[in-house]
């Protein structure tokens, strides 16, 4: 185990640069311990000691940059993941988003950042229950920036484990057992789910009652983050909502004129009223 190096502001221009410049990937919104705690784990995966070493590597090997970028995605999920942020939503939020909704119209959610699909399928799955006989629709867009995360979210197929948190009650309803390790979302929830490949600040999208942006802000910088809150509140209906991450918050940010807490404990938003683009 080699040990962790601290970068020099220089190095880590250099490296920035050498991403933008070879493979036009800009790592400048991301918060700098971060990065460098990424680039600290591909060090030690090549065996490369220091910053400039790591920095030649990146210029060198045409492989590199896209492993480097692929390691800024920490894509750690599970169904209904924080099962109190869960409940709250579907106690307090969601009965009057479905009364607001006329028959044949579709409640539109979007989930940015949704790794794997696990995200997505449990809001499906809750909006599914919720809604009942009721002539509603819904449709969730999945946006994530790793491809091979998405790919995995389009399969549906997950181990036990991170489905531990799906109501027993409603495991044979939702989901095929394929064997003892692999269960597979059965089509009545995916057909509703659609997974787009794209970085959160470039997907365009409009028009949404809901967006779920959990435990994606937390590796941007603040100037980043603030730039996401205009475009969540851009993309939001009037009276829509947004949930993010247990360790994430408004707190000095634009975001605190932009959206108003509901249930501030488990980071549950309803956009203000006023339009600030
Ligand atoms: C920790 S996971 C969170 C998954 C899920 N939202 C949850 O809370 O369980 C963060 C995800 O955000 C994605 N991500 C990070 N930055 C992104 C960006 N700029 N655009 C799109 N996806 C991004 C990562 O690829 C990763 O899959």
């Amino acid at each position: 185990m080699l040990a962790n190096v601290t970068f020099s502001e220089k190095e880590i221009s250099l490296i920035r640069n050498i991403m933008k410049d070879n493979v036009g990937i800009d790592l400048s919104d991301f918060k700098i311990p971060f990065i460098s705690r990424r680039i600290n784990a591909r060090m030690q995966l090549k065996g490369v000691r220091e910053g400039s070493e790591y920095a030649r590597l990146l210029d060198e090997d045409p492989l590199e940059p896209l492993n480097l970028y692929n390691s800024l995605s920490i894509n750690v999920t599970k169904c209904f993941r924080d099962p109190n942020v869960w409940e709250t939503f579907r106690a307090n939020i969601l009965p009057s988003m479905i009364q607001k909704i006329g028959v044949n119209e579709t409640i539109r959610v979007w989930s940015a950042g949704c790794a794997t699909g696990q995200e997505p399928y449990s809001l499906a799955i809750m909006l599914n229950e919720a809604i009942g006989a009721k002539k509603i629709h819904f449709k969730i867009t999945s946006t994530d920036m790793n491809r091979v995360s998405i790919s995995i979210a389009e399969t549906g197929k997950y181990d036990p484990k991170s489905l531990s948190n799906i109501p027993t009650e409603l495991f044979p309803k939702y989901f095929q057992k394929l064997d003892d390790e692999l269960y597979q979302v059965r089509d009545v929830i995916k057909q509703n789910v659609d997974f787009i490949v794209g970085d959160v600040s470039s997907v365009d999208i409009d028009s949404m009652d809901l967006i779920m942006c959990r435990n994606l802000l937390i590796y941007y910088s603040r100037d980043a983050q603030e730039l996401l809150f205009k475009k969540f509140h851009k993309s939001l209906k009037q009276d829509g909502h947004l949930i993010l991450g247990m360790d994430e918050s408004m707190l000095g940010t634009i975001g605190t004129s932009l959206f108003l807490p509901l249930y501030p404990r488990e980071r549950i938003y309803t956009k203000a009223k006023e339009d600030l683009s």
